[in-house]
C-alpha cells in the first residue's frame, strides 16, 4: 500500500529540506526523499551545500585562514610562533565533522517538524486520480502518493569536454575539498566563485596556484572597481590569475597534468600541475527523476522549466533551487522552497530576485547586492556613488585588515539605494544591512541616519552612504 502525503519533496539540499520544513509547519503531511549517502552508507541530507559545497568550503577557508594568519600576520601583533606544522588530516577531518553535524542537524529538524525522510532516489512513475506516484529506490523500496511534488534535485559540476573528473588528479569541488596532501602545484580552470575560494584554500596551505579564466575581465558579474581591488589583493597574496585564455587539450597521464592554453595575446602557453580543479560552472541535475516518464518539461539548457512562481508544466509539480533558472545559491534555493510551500498552502510566497546577496568568501571577502555601476551605466540610470575605504575605519585598523572599501549606489533623484558593493573584511556579514535597506526600498540617507556602533566595520557602510551626499565624516 502506497504511503500518502500532501507534499513529497525530492532532494534535501537547502531548497528541498527548507521547503519540507515550511510545508510541515503549515500543517501538511510531508515526505522528503534524498539520495546522498556517506562513504559508509549513512544518509547525508543537506545536498551539495552541506556535503560538498557551502559548509565544507567555509570550514576549509576558516582553517586555512588561521594557517595564513599564524604564518604571515601574527608577527605584526607581536606574537612570534615557531615551528608551525600543518596536520592536513586533522584539518580535513574537522571539515568532515562540521559536515556531519549539519547532516545530523537536518535529520533532527525533520523529526522535530514531523517530515518523513526517505534515503534513496525518488522518481516519478505515474499520475493517477489527481495524485503523483513517486517511487523511492534505495535501501528500502517505497511507493508514495503525493498531492504536490517539489523537485529540488540541485546541480552537478560541469566537466570540460573529454576530461572526466577522476577526483584524484582532475578534481571537481568534491575532490578539491578532500585532497590528502597539499599539491606543490595546483591548476584551476575557471576564476569563478569555486576557483577563487578553493584556489585560496590550497594557496594558503602552501600550493603554488595558477587560475586560468576564459573571460577577458576578472569577475565580470561583480562591480568592476571591486573586481580590480580584489584582483590586486589576490595577486599580492600569490594567487596567479590569468584571464582571456583558451584551454587546449589537457593531458592527465602519469604524475602530472599538462594544461596547454592560448593567452590573451594569442601566444601558446602551458602549465604542468599535480592536480587540476575544474570549476567552470554547474549543470542542473535531473538524472533518475523520471522526467520523460511523466513529461516534465526542461528548458534548452536542461533546467526544469518553471514560471515566476516555480510552477512546472505539470499540475501540482513545482521546482526550486539549482535545478531551475536563477543564481545557483543556497539562500536563493531556500527562499524559493519557502515561497513554494506557502503557495501550496494558499498563501502568497514571494522571492525578490533584486535583493539576493552574492558573497565570495575569499580574503578580502567580496559581497554585493543590487546593480553594479556598469549595469546602471548600460541601463542609462542616473545615479550617485559614495565609497568609504576600510583604511579609514578604526576597527579595520585594529583588526589589521584594511583592504578594500564599501560602495553605495543610489538613484540621483530619489536617493533609493540601487546597489551596494563591498570588498574587505567581513563583507559577508556587512552586506545584510544593505539587503535590508534595499528590501524596504530605503535611501542612502536612511543608512546615513542610522546609529552604527563604534568601533565597527559597519560604520564604513554608514560613511559610504554619507559619501553619496559628499559628507563623509571620517575621510
Ligand atoms: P542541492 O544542494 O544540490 O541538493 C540537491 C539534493 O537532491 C542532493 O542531495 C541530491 O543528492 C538530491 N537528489 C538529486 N536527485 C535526486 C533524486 N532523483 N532522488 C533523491 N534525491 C535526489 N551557495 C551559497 O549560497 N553560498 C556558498 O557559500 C556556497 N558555496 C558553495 C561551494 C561549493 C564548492 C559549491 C559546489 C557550491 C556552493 N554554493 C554556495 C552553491 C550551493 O551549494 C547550491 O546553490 C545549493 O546547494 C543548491 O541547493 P539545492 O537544494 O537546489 O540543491
Ligand atoms: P562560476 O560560474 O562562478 O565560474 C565559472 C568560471 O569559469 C567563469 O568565470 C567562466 O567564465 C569560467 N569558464 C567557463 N568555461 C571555461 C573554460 N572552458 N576555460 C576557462 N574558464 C572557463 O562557477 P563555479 O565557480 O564552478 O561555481 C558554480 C556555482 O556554485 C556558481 O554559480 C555559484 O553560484 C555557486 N557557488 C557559490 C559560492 C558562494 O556563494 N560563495 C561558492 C562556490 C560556488
Amino acid at each position: 500500500m502506497a504511503k500518502q502525503f500532501d507534499v513529497v519533496v525530492i532532494g534535501a539540499g537547502p531548497g528541498g529540506y527548507i521547503a519540507a520544513i515550511r510545508a510541515a509547519q503549515l500543517g501538511m503531511t510531508v515526505a522528503c526523499i534524498d539520495a546522498w549517502r556517506t562513504a559508509d552508507g549513512k544518509p547525508a541530507p543537506g545536498g551539495t551545500c552541506t556535503n560538498v559545497g557551502c559548509i565544507p568550503s567555509k570550514a576549509l577557508l576558516q582553517s586555512s585562514e588561521h594557517f595564513e594568519q599564524v604564518n604571515h600576520h601574527f608577527a605584526d601583533h607581536g606574537i612570534k610562533v615557531k615551528g608551525v606544522d600543518l596536520d592536513l588530516q586533522t584539518l580535513v577531518g574537522r571539515k568532515d565533522q562540521v559536515v556531519k553535524q549539519n547532516n545530523e542537524g537536518i535529520l533532527y529538524l525533520f523529526k522535530k517538524n514531523k517530515v518523513t525522510f526517505f534515503n534513496g532516489i525518488g522518481s516519478f512513475s505515474a499520475y493517477v486520480d489527481g495524485g503523483w506516484n513517486i517511487k523511492v529506490s534505495g535501501p528500502a523500496e517505497e511507493d508514495l502518493v503525493a498531492k504536490h511534488v517539489i523537485v529540488a534535485t540541485g546541480s552537478s559540476p560541469r566537466a570540460l569536454p573529454g576530461l572526466a573528473f577522476d577526483e584524484k588528479k582532475i578534481l571537481s569541488n568534491d575532490g578539491a575539498l578532500s585532497l590528502t596532501s597539499v599539491p606543490k602545484k595546483l591548476g584551476v580552470i575557471g576564476a569563478g566563485v569555486i576557483g577563487l575560494e578553493l584556489g585560496s584554500v590550497w594557496r594558503r596551505l602552501g600550493a603554488e596556484v595558477t587560475v586560468l579564466e576564459a573571460m577577458p575581465d576578472f569577475l565580470p558579474a561583480a562591480d568592476q572597481q571591486v573586481a580590480k581591488e580584489a584582483l590586486k589583493a589576490f595577486t599580492k597574496q600569490g594567487l596567479k590569475i590569468v584571464t582571456g585564455v583558451k584551454i587546449g587539450e589537457i593531458k592527465a597521464s602519469g604524475k602530472t597534468v599538462k594544461v596547454p592554453y592560448t593567452d590573451s595575446s594569442g601566444a601558446e602557453q602551458s602549465i604542468e600541475v599535480d592536480n587540476l580543479i575544474v570549476s567552470i560552472g554547474r549543470v542542473p541535475h535531473t538524472e533518475g527523476l523520471g522526467v520523460e516518464t511523466v513529461g516534465l518539461k526542461l528548458d534548452e539548457r536542461g533546467f526544469v522549466a518553471v514560471d515566476d512562481d516555480c510552477k512546472t508544466n505539470l499540475p501540482n509539480v513545482w521546482a526550486v533551487g539549482d535545478v531551475v533558472r536563477g543564481p545557483m545559491l543556497a539562500h536563493k534555493a531556500e527562499e524559493e522552497g519557502v515561497a513554494v510551500a506557502e503557495r501550496i498552502a494558499g498563501q502568497f510566497g514571494h522571492v525578490n530576485f533584486g535583493t539576493i546577496p552574492n558573497v565570495i568568501y575569499t580574503s578580502p571577502e567580496i559581497a554585493w547586492v543590487g546593480r553594479t555601476e556598469q549595469q546602471l551605466k548600460t541601463e542609462g540610470v542616473d545615479y550617485k556613488a559614495g565609497s568609504f575605504p576600510f583604511m579609514a575605519n578604526g576597527r579595520a585598523r585594529a583588526l589589521g585588515d584594511t583592504t578594500g572599501f564599501v560602495k553605495v549606489l543610489a538613484d540621483a533623484k530619489t536617493d533609493e539605494v540601487l546597489g551596494v558593493h563591498i570588498v574587505g573584511p567581513m563583507a559577508s556579514e556587512l552586506i545584510a544591512e544593505a539587503v535590508t535597506i534595499m528590501e524596504f526600498r530605503g535611501a542612502a540617507e536612511d543608512i546615513a541616519r542610522i546609529c552604527h556602533a563604534h568601533p565597527t566595520l559597519s560604520e564604513s557602510m554608514k560613511e559610504a552612504a554619507l559619501a553619496v551626499d559628499k559628507r563623509t565624516l571620517n575621510f
